[in-house]
């Protein structure tokens, strides 16, 4: 089953560069079998490494994970928590198997509000991952994309102010160049899980001309076969820019 889709993405040939994933429904899975949300995100985890493997799998170069948003720390504190204790587990139990893979870990957003353990630990996968080079892994931790936005207007204004930077200057180039994902290729594909409309304060500059994949399966149960089954949907798409296709 799953070489008969990773054959067809190769036949295609076109696997995007840059997916990024909106992981939702965690919290869905859990209810539906009577246990505590915690338990989702728990079982969430195991399709984080199930992706993490189909991507590096498929070629994909870039993967970015939605794992907690800015607005995610207005949860109960008990859940905030759990999620923090979470991402430590998965920081200190996949730092060596993510290093054998050859993915190299970044972490994109507000880390200086997690508490201390957390940082250590996300910091520690960072610097054992460096220099992997089969695939890069984004995760984006206390990211909002209006926030990103805005941290990068202030330190535009930081540079005109204080470095003599013109106001011209600044080109969408350079505005990018001041986002969390400074360098990055924007996604190509976004995927998001569960069912749900909507971008969620995700990366609202980059997504501008991203092929968005929406699919009822919860997060808990998505595996490589449903990120394939995405990346064909990707395939069968025509990206136009704006402009016409030329016959
Ligand atoms: C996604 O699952 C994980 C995070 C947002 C951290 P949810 O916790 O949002 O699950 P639902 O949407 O309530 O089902
Ligand atoms: C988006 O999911 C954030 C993450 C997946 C980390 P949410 O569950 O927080 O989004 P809404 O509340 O449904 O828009
Ligand atoms: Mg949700």
């Amino acid at each position: 089953m799953s070489g008969e889709r990773l054959e067809r993405i190769r036949v295609n040939g076109d696997v995007p560069e840059h997916v990024a994933v909106i992981m939702d429904g965690n919290g869905r899975w859990a209810r539906a079998r009577g246990l505590p949300r915690h338990l989702g995100h728990r079982e969430g985890m195991k399709a984080v490494r199930e992706v993490v493997e189909g991507a590096v799998e498929a070629g994909v170069r870039i993967l970015t994970l939605f794992a907690f948003s800015t607005e995610n720390w207005r949860r109960p504190a008990q859940e905030v928590s759990a999620l923090m204790g979470l991402l430590q587990l998965y920081a200190r139990k996949e730092g060596a198997e993510l290093r054998r893979q050859g993915v190299e870990v970044h972490v994109l957003g507000e880390l200086q509000r997690a508490d201390a353990t957390t940082r250590d630990a996300v910091n520690a996968i960072v610097e054992g991952t460096r220099g992997g080079g089969a695939m890069r892994l984004n995760l984006m931790i206390s990211y909002g994309g209006r926030e990103e936005i805005l941290r990068a207007a202030r330190l535009l204004v930081e540079r005109v102010e204080k470095e003599g930077m013109e106001p011209d200057e600044i080109d969408e180039g350079v505005f990018a160049d001041a986002l969390f994902t400074r360098g990055l290729p924007d996604p190509d594909l976004l995927i998001r899980t569960s069912g749900e409309y909507r971008i969620s304060n995700f990366m609202l500059w980059q997504l501008a001309y991203t092929e968005l994949h929406m699919t009822d399966v919860l997060w808990p149960d998505f595996d490589r076969e449903d990120l394939y089954e995405a990346i064909l949907d990707y395939q069968g798409r025509e990206r136009r820019f704006g402009r016409v296709t030329v016959a």
